[in-house]
């Protein structure tokens, strides 16, 4: 139905507490992308909010076809989007389960702008303050929404965030407010390893195939914050940006303050190996 068209109730829990998960998948020639993946991580989000999933990897499957094939566009971007259902306000899970609300809308999906991949983004760094379980995809998004605000407050397109004492961290970088980050250190792809201080990003994995797959050296390995401002290099990753540079944080240049010989692979091999997959049949 036309977005406009769809309500939901006010008792629903993802309205009344954020009580729900969700993926953002992109479409590219009208084929989802990594689409089993994206799958597979919405299974643990579910698993990690101890919420049945309503559908099978099929079921799921044949949705998504039937969602791009009623939206134009080749390049679009799912949502998906998974609550405990409608019940009476109690914190505690509605017993007897209740029916989980589904919901699911395409987007046109806006490819960065040259300009910006030609230049690169500017971020700032914040303390990391969110929960300790990063990496289930929540749709309770208020502390991502807050850091997200300090970089547009900032002029700038994504917050870096530091885990440090305050966070139960030790100053390491986890992730930005909605991204993943890599940094290039003579060379070398660097990249925060997984674990629940941060979403296990799709395109942070399909970036790290590319480098094994291309003898990029990489390491997987915790990131300070004095590494991250004597980077090379700063990468950013999400299902709706892809690949970006990132040349000035807080204000000062990394590296020449130009995007670089990374980036401009890693690019490359990420736009090669989509349209890869996309012509396979
Ligand atoms: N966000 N980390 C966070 C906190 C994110 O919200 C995202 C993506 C990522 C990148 O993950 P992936 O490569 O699977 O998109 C990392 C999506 C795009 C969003 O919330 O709109």
């Amino acid at each position: 139905m036309p977005i406009g068209e769809a309500t939901i109730p006010v008792l629903d829990r993802g309205f009344i507490f954020g009580d729900g998960v969700y993926e953002v998948i992109p479409v590219y020639s009208r084929r989802a992308f990594r689409l089993s993946e994206h799958l597979k991580r919405l299974q643990a989000s579910l698993d990690g909010i101890r919420l049945p999933n309503p559908h099978s990897e099929a079921g799921w499957g044949k949705l998504v076809d039937e969602l791009i094939a009623r939206n134009e566009g080749e390049d679009q971007y799912l949502y998906l989007h998974i609550t405990r259902g409608v019940a009476k306000r109690d914190h505690a899970f509605p017993q007897p389960p209740v029916t989980p609300t589904v919901f699911m809308m395409s987007s046109p999906l806006l490819h960065p702008a040259a300009e910006l991949l030609a230049t690169g983004v500017s971020a700032v760094t914040a303390s990391d303050n969110r929960w300790l379980r990063c990496d289930i995809k929540a749709i309770s998004l208020l502390p991502n929404v807050l850091l997200r605000q300090l970089a547009v407050d900032a002029g700038c397109a994504e917050t870096i965030l530091i885990r440090d004492e305050a966070g139960g961290g030790d100053g390491f970088m986890t992730e930005g407010a909605a991204s993943n980050i890599f940094i290039n250190k003579n060379n070398v792809l660097c990249a925060p390893p997984k674990n629940s201080l941060m979403l296990p990003g799709i395109t942070y994995d399909v970036v790290l195939e590319l480098a094994a797959a291309h003898h990029i050296p990489f390491e997987v390995r915790k990131i300070g914050k004095a590494e991250l401002f004597s980077a090379d290099e700063i990468l950013l990753t999400s299902s709706t940006r892809e690949v970006m540079p990132i040349t000035l944080l807080d204000g000062k240049p990394v590296g020449n303050g130009k995007p670089g010989p990374m980036f401009t692979r890693l690019y490359s091999l990420y736009q090669n190996f989509k349209s890869e997959v996309m012509r396979q049949p």
